[in-house]
């Protein structure tokens, strides 16, 4: 009985070491997390949802916020997800105790959390910028989070809101970002910071113009490595490491298939659009 036991354990965690991470963001900013976990864990089945009918979260309530994380966890809880993660900072800051919740046994990890730990690992004057959407710059999750684990440690918020639809836009080297870049940075840059966080998953999109505009001694920290890192040290404690030698191929879930979406993909991940399905939200 026993033997049979484990035998039926065993299967079951074969079976949970195939199951895929679950990744969700309002857009397809979330699709830089998608990227440093793809390069830290080839082997790993990702299941991406991005709400891109309804992006942008930044501007909106907390209450419809929290709606939406509700929702888009139900998404990929369908798919039977081993990990889900939070590859938006503005969920992470006002409800990841939503996503939590709705996952019950299923670990979270959110953005938030792993951008802010590597800002205090790397920041030498104790001085950090964020920049962020409306939501979590507002929050003031970020600031929490440094806090928690460095209360000397101060920290100059700037929401950028525009970033996000420049993003999504595929403006990347555009005169319009650089100059909207020297609008929101102007400020945060007068503050003596050495570190700047990229405190929004779309903004790593934008990066070489924030670099240039906010200028490159200062250190930016992009939170997709952070996760990546810690997505597999949570895996490998748990048993859940995938070990195929194959490199799985991305399923991507939209809720609304912009056309230049492919262009975008292309643009930002470096290869082809792999199948991509329409979800109802
Ligand atoms: N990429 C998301 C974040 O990290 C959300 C941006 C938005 O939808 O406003 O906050």
């Amino acid at each position: 009985m026993k033997e049979l036991s484990s035998v039926s354990w065993q299967l079951s965690t074969c079976q949970v070491i195939q199951n895929p991470i679950g990744i969700f963001d309002s857009g397809i900013g979330g699709l830089t997390v998608v990227k440093a976990i793809q390069a830290a864990l080839p082997a790993e089945r990702l299941i991406y949802f991005g709400d891109t009918a309804r992006v942008p979260y930044g501007p909106k309530s907390q209450v419809t916020i929290r709606k939406y994380a509700a929702d888009d966890t139900a998404i990929l809880m369908r798919y039977q997800p081993k990990l889900i993660i939070v590859a938006c900072n503005t969920v992470s800051a006002l409800a990841l105790d939503v996503v939590e919740k709705a996952c019950g046994n299923i670990p979270v990890i959110g953005v938030l959390k792993a951008g802010a730990s590597l800002a205090v690992q790397v920041t030498q004057n104790k001085r950090i910028g964020v920049i962020g959407t409306q939501a979590t710059v507002c929050s003031n999750a970020y600031a929490f989070a440094i806090n928690q684990q460095d209360s000397g440690i101060e920290v100059i918020s700037q929401a950028c809101p525009l970033f996000v639809p420049l993003a999504e836009e595929g403006f990347i080297n555009h005169p319009a970002t650089k100059l909207v870049a020297e609008h929101y940075l102007s400020e945060i840059r007068k503050q003596d910071i050495d570190t700047l966080v990229l405190g929004c998953t779309h903004y790593p999109i934008l990066r070489q113009v924030i670099e240039e505009t906010i200028g490159k001694e200062i250190r930016i920290i992009d939170s997709a490595e952070a996760v990546a890192y810690r997505t597999r040290e949570l895996l490998s404690e748990s048993g859940l490491l995938n070990h195929s030698t194959k490199t799985a191929i991305p399923h991507l879930l939209v809720s609304d298939l912009p056309q230049k979406f492919s262009m975008l993909y292309q643009l930002f991940m470096g290869s082809e659009l792999p199948d991509v399905d329409l979800v109802e939200v």
